[in-house]
């Protein structure tokens, strides 16, 4: 392997690897446009690191942990010199019948703990830190949900890359050397409409999913004409190897206004696999065969971030 020893590289994009969590926040924002906000919103973030440990300190089997990514304009302003090879704002996806569209987002933290007063009580200090430099454009508070199901019943994160499988998917490595450890993260707010959803026969929820409902096992589709999420969401390359992303997806909802959703949230090494992987769901594989787990989930946002490695993000910091 070319200059550095990418496997001994330790994990980073600062905390990719913490565990699947009982809560989670999703705090996207935008940053005013004059300097002194770009000040302040550097001052926060070279001080996030420290924010989790006082707060985590208060409770260390809640395992708070706070992931900061940076969206492609934002990258512009803070280090005009250099900037992750494929980041760029997130790209809308048109299908036959579903499209996802592009929204606004310079900052997201992807805050987690097993606690919900931990990752409450991180988002509330970090706002007031912020304060008027930047403006809350979405906030959403994601809870485990059983065994780990999404609100449509199934297990949802089975295929995640674990072990030396997990950095060799999620963070860049030598192929750009400057900004390896970091990683590319896509989010997207799904709604779903569980009314149609529970009028689906379960046997037809599993052919859509590509995963038996209780037991969570695979179902083979490679002949069919019509192919499962799970199988749209598989890339390969000609070669047949396999490029995984890291997701760590989270149910949220409030039922009094029947909103019921997913939180996507994707980590990769290299964006274009999560790029191809929407085109196959919205535009379909062979095209018009689309994902029909959209026919049940709308979406309302989509951004793309990148997320640097603690030293990285320190260093675009202080540069500002
Ligand atoms: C697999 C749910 C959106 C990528 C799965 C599985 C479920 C699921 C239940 C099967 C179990 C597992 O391996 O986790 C959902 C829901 C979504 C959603 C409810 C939103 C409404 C997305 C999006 C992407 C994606 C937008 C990528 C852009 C994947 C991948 C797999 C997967 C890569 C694993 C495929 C494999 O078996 O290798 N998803 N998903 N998902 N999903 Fe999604």
């Amino acid at each position: 392997m070319s200059g550095r020893n990418w496997d001994r590289v330790p994990i980073d994009a600062q905390s990719v690897d913490a565990p699947l969590s009982l809560s989670a926040i999703f705090l996207v924002v935008t940053v005013g446009s004059d300097h002194a906000a770009l000040s302040k919103v550097a001052s926060a973030l070279s001080a996030l690191d420290d924010l989790a440990k006082n707060v985590g300190f208060r409770d260390l089997s809640g395992r708070l942990s706070c992931i900061a990514g940076i969206g492609a304009d934002l990258w512009a302003r803070l280090s005009p010199d250099g900037r992750p090879r494929e980041l760029k704002t997130f790209a809308p996806v048109n299908g036959p019948v579903h499209s996802a569209p592009s929204t606004p987002g310079d900052l997201l933290f992807h805050i987690r703990a097993e606690r919900a007063d931990m990752c409450f009580e991180f988002e509330r200090i970090l706002l007031d830190r912020l304060g008027g430099s930047v403006t809350v454009v979405d906030e959403v508070t994601g809870f485990r949900y059983f065994d780990a199901r999404d609100l449509l019943g199934f297990v949802d994160g089975t295929a995640n890359p674990t072990g030396l499988d997990l950095p060799a998917s999620a963070l860049v490595g030598d192929e750009d050397a400057d900004f390896a450890g970091g990683s590319y993260v896509v989010v997207q707010k799904y709604l779903h409409d569980l009314n149609a959803w529970a009028e689906t026969p379960t046997h037809l929820q599993e052919e859509i999913i590509g995963r038996t409902k209780i037991d969570n096992v695979e179902i083979d589709d490679d002949d069919k004409p019509r192919k499962s999420h799970k199988s749209l969401a598989t890339i390969e390359d000609d070669a047949g190897n396999e490029y995984d992303i890291l997701r760590d997806n989270m149910p949220f909802g409030r039922p009094g206004q029947k909103e019921f959703g997913t939180y996507f949230i994707g980590y990769t090494r290299y964006l274009w696999v999560i790029e191809k992987m929407l085109q196959r769901m919205y535009v379909g594989e062979p095209p018009g065969a689309y994902d029909r787990l959209l026919d049940f989930s709308t979406p309302h946002t989509g951004t793309t971030f990148f997320a640097p490695t603690r030293p990285m993000l320190q260093k675009l910091a202080e540069g500002a």
